[in-house]
This record gives C-alpha cells, structure tokens and sequence, in this order.
C-alpha cells in the first residue's frame, strides 16, 4: 500500500510518499512563498524521483483542516484534482490529529494547538502511548484560558505540538506544570505524520471520493462570516441568489422527514448535510417501503414548533401532501418550494419554518439549491412581521379578518 500526502494547513508546505514501515520521499518548504507555488512542483518532483504513478497510489491523503484557510483549499483542492484525474480515493484527515502522529513511542497527552486567530486555538487532545493514538476530544476552536482549565485536569505529561505550541507554551507553562513543548523537529504538521495517520484510516476503509472530501474548517471563513453579515442586513432591491449557496447561519438542528415518495430527496439532503458539517435529526422513514405521510410530517412538525429544531425539511412524491399534514400543526408555517426565488421568499417573507418538496417532481439538484437557499435566508421584520402574526392568529381560531 502506498499513499501520497499532503500538507498545506499552515505556513509549512510537505508532501510524503510512504509505505505502511516506510517513508519512500518528501519534501518539506517553510518559506514565505505561498503554498500555490511549492505544492504542484514538490509532488511532482517527488513522484517523479520516487519513479511513482499516480495510479498505482492506494489513497491520496490531506490535512483537510483545521487550519489557514486559504491553505487548506489549495491541499485539498489539489488533492481532489489529482485523485479524481487518476481515479484515486482520498483520505481526510484532521490536521492536529497528524501531529499526534509526530510523538507515536512515548507516552504522554498530546495537546495539539494551532493559532485560530480570534483569540483562539483550534485544538484536540490524544493520549499517545507507543504506536497506539487515542483521541480525546472532537477538534474544537478555544480560547487558551478554556483550555488552560482543561489541561489543569489532566495527570502525567502534557506535550504541546502545533504552530500554536510556542505561543501556548509561553501563556501555560507557569501554570500547568507537566507540560512541555515538543523539539522542534516533533512540533509542527508534516506530511510524513498524515500518511502515518491515513494508513489507519485506509485499513479502516475509511476513504472519501474525490467529489466527498472536503475541507473542515471548524469556524466560518471570514469571506462567508462577511457575507453572513451582509445577509442580515435589510435586503438590497436586487437579489442576487449566488450568494446565499453554501452559507450557514445559526440554526444548530434541522429535523428531517419524508414519506416513501420523498425518500430519494432526503437521503441526499442528509448526504449534503453530513459533507457541510451541518447538525440534523432525521425523524425517518428510512426505506422506500409504502407509509402514511401525516406521520412523519407530525413528527417533524412537533420537533420545529417545540423548539428541538429551528427548521425542519418534508419530502414526499410532491410535497403537497406532506405540507398539509404539517401545516394541521399549530405554529408550523410548511411551504411547498418549486424555484430558487420561492425558497427566498418562503423564508424573507412568510418565515415558513418548513421546507417542503417533491421527490417526484423535483430532481436531486435542485431540491439541494432550495435547500441551501432555504437555510440561509433571513427572516424580513417590517410588513411581514404582521402578516405572519395574522397567520398566528388564525392558527389560534381566528377564520376572519373582515
Ligand atoms: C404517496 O404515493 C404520495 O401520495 C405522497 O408521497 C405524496 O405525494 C402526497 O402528497
């Protein structure tokens, strides 16, 4: 088994070609120069002097991230284009979980710490104990004062690794009094440390397609924290739908339902979700058998207007039925959505808090734009305020409003 990998998540750029008990070649940059003029020519020297083709590589792995975020894209954009050119799995791995891979035959808590920026570090914690790496918590962007808390728990020695290590090390080493910092050849991200860690992955089968990887960024982007910004704003008179694509904004849980008719649409949401790190609850069904579509439509219904998810999503063949069971419930405002300017709307203007659609009349494709636009647009105040307490009224008895 051979695998390429790849580092680009910090100022330091590698590449790795190695074997499961050997390191065949790499090559490691810390320059100023910009990962977009080191990557392409350091692999290719690598596989050119290793005498390596692509397509005889078992995997492509990454630090898919956390980490700088332009340097991220370029990794993983990179190793996207040159998996999918040589039909090539990828293997995604997380950028402080490589670096405990850097201490493999001690035994010690490795606390891996890169600078989030913000105040704060994106860190995870593993206990490392000869060849074995077990992790301790999820990747997480802190402040050092939390973490601090943290380690002030933990017995036995605490080796910080990381290009937020010497920073870190400055702030704790007073105050947590078994922490070291790892040598310097040890303490940063290298490509050598990520194959070591998709070597694990890969004889777990746990491999992404090209199409599948992508990158983990734990917080938002600044370019998308702007455009989130913007969103916000009271709306510009033209609407510009390109912008609303792939941005999230504070909904922390969606309940997901369909009937058989909607099966085929959700599973692909969930798909969708699971790539974007966004959090769902899928109240079911879970299979293209034949059910009743009210009951599926009450259980989403339920969780949104109790408060266990901010929006929810029903699927059924066309969505209509689906969006009449729910909207029986009081306070759900379920809308049927057919084109990307309804998707808006729904949400601008009626606040619906149900997406509803049809697997029967709507492809894949487009049911994961409406998605898209559907979460990410804001709720207009104003005019539309009173209309959706009019409709509150009317779900509290009210059948006029001569
Ligand atoms: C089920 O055959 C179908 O009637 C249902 O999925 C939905 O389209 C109802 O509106």
């Amino acid at each position: 088994m051979k695998i390429l990998a790849v580092d680009t998540t910090a100022k330091a750029a590698s590449v790795c070609l190695a074997e499961e008990d050997k390191i065949i070649g790499s090559f490691f940059i810390d320059t100023a120069l910009t990962h977009s003029r080191t990557l392409m020519p350091m692999l290719e020297a690598l596989l050119d002097n290793t005498e390596t083709k692509a397509d005889e590589l078992s995997a492509i792995a990454v630090n898919a991230g956390p980490g700088s975020f332009t340097g991220v894209r370029i990794g993983v954009a990179a190793v996207k284009g040159l998996a999918f050119a040589h039909n090539v799995p990828c293997v995604s791995v997380s950028t402080l979980e490589s670096m405990a891979y850097n201490c493999i035959g001690g035994d010690c808590i490795v606390c891996a710490v890169m600078d989030a920026r913000c105040s704060q570090v994106y860190n995870a914690l593993f206990h490392v104990k000869g060849a074995s790496v077990e992790r301790l918590c999820d990747d997480r962007a802190l402040a050092l004062s939390d973490l601090k808390e943290e380690l002030l728990r933990i017995d036995g020695n605490i080796v910080l690794v990381g290009d937020g290590a010497s920073l870190s090390y400055a702030y704790l080493k007073d105050v947590v009094p078994n922490i070291t910092l790892a040598p310097m050849n040890s303490r940063i991200q290298t490509a050598s440390s990520t194959a070591l860690a998709a070597f694990g992955s890969l004889s777990r089968g746990e491999t992404l397609t090209p199409a599948e990887l992508m990158p983990v960024y734990l917080r938002l982007p600044q370019a998308q924290r702007e455009l989130n910004k913007r969103l916000s704003a009271p709306p510009s008179a033209v609407i510009d739908h390109r912008v609303y694509t792939n941005i999230r904004r504070e909904i922390h849980m969606i309940a997901l339902g369909c009937d058989h008719g909607g099966f085929n649409l959700i599973s692909a949401i969930k798909k969708h979700f699971d790539e974007q790190g966004i959090a769902y609850k899928d109240f079911g069904t879970y299979s293209e058998d034949s059910v009743d579509y009210p009951v599926y439509a009450c259980k989403v219904a339920n969780a949104v207007v109790g408060g266990e998810c901010e929006l929810g999503i029903l699927c059924c063949g066309t969505g209509i039925g689906i969006s009449m069971a729910a909207n029986k419930i009081k306070g759900v405002r379920a809308a049927v959505v057919s084109n990307d300017f309804g998707a808006e709307m729904t949400r601008r203007h009626n606040h619906a808090n149900i997406l509803c659609m049809g697997g029967r009349v709507t492809s894949v494709e487009d049911a994961l734009r409406y998605t898209d636009i559907f979460l990410n647009t804001p709720e207009e105040g104003g005019r539309h305020d009173k209309r959706v307490a009019m409709l509150t009224e009317l779900d509290n008895g009210r059948t006029s409003f001569d």
